[in-house]
């Protein structure tokens, strides 16, 4: 009887277990080609890419490979796809045709924020792209959803007084009905890196790398479940309770910046490997795995901004693994 319950639940954990993916970002001029890329994947066992505009070499190169993925409409696209024809063009150019390319999602709009030019036009290029995939029948498999990041949030501790704000809370409310109506999740970029080094006064190092030994007072094992949890309470009181969160994005640098070394981001990155891949979930999403993009594959040069920007890749664009991490 015992050995029967054992075997039921070591059964439904490992069909609920969820395969790790990493971000494919290519703001570098020195990195492998998009074919070298697909096979780095492939022998890691990474088995969901994102990327962030329709890169039709790299589609080529993800033909056949059972990879699911994210593809982002670049940015400067999204205006266009106010228009209806140009979102059918753009499903019948980026997407139909590669119909050995596993889509997972279709992200309109990355950190998109409710002062940004872009964010008027975000709900319709979301609804213009939706209409396309229903034309070829594809919207069961295809979901369309928006990126978005922690500066939405607010009250964020503890994690139940988690809302967005004010100008968020119109921006987001008709994004939220129209994933609610499609059956899409809301894909958040989750970074504890950003918070501790925003508030080095309250957040341990320890906490925000999934080392904090015992409970604190409010249940919170680590710092990404608590923001997690905060965005999963600010939908709460959007009356979105039950929408789904996939993070699209979450990592952590290894220079650059207060904290930013090899082991903290080792240590980060396989903490969250095994938290998100395991059926623990978050407090208050418990018992299931969370479908978890890592930030990214490689270093990129070119990125702009602080420093630590140019650091998160899990390998260098020579393709040796900076971690030893196993994403499966
Ligand atoms: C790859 O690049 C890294 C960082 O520049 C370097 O430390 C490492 O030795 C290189 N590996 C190979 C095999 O060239």
């Amino acid at each position: 009887m015992s050995a029967i319950l054992l075997l039921v639940g070591v059964f439904s954990s490992i069909t609920a277990t969820q395969s790790i993916g990493v971000c494919y970002g290519v703001s570098g001029d020195n990195l492998p080609s998009r074919q070298e890329v697909v096979d780095l994947y492939k022998t890691n066992g990474i088995s969901r890419m994102r990327i962030y505009y329709p890169d039709e070499e790299a589609l080529q190169a993800l033909r056949g490979s059972n990879i699911e993925l994210i593809m982002d409409v670049a940015g400067e696209t999204i205006q266009s796809l106010t228009n209806p024809d140009v979102a059918i063009d753009w499903v019948n150019t980026y997407v139909t045709p590669y119909s050995d390319v596993k889509f997972k999602y279709i992200n309109v709009g990355n950190e998109v924020h409710p002062g940004d030019a872009v964010a008027q036009y975000i709900l319709t290029a979301m609804t213009n792209i939706q209409n396309a995939i229903s034309l070829t029948n594809l919207q069961g498999q295809i979901k369309v959803s928006t990126a978005i990041d922690g500066t939405l949030i607010t009250n964020s501790y503890p994690p139940s007084n988690g809302a967005f704000t004010s100008d968020a809370t119109t921006y987001i409310t008709s994004i939220i009905n129209f994933l609610a109506e499609n059956e899409s999740p809301l894909l958040a970029n989750v970074y504890p890196y950003f918070a501790y080094v925003n508030d080095l006064q309250n957040i341990d190092l320890a906490y925000a790398i999934f080392n904090q030994q015992g409970n604190n007072e409010i249940g919170y094992q680590n710092l990404f479940d608590a923001m997690l949890d905060s965005i999963y309470a600010a939908l709460e009181k959007v009356g979105a309770s039950n929408l789904q969160i996939v993070v699209s994005e979450s990592g952590w640098p290894s220079e650059g910046g207060t904290g930013a070394t090899t082991e903290n981001a080792d240590t980060y990155y396989a903490n969250l490997i095994s938290h998100v891949s395991g059926t623990s979930g978050t407090p208050m999403r418990p018992g299931v795995s969370i479908e978890t993009f890592l930030f990214a594959m490689f270093d990129e040069n070119h990125k702009l901004g602080a420093e630590t920007e140019r650091h998160f890749g899990l390998f260098f664009p020579n393709k040796t693994s900076k971690y030893s991490l196993n994403f499966n």
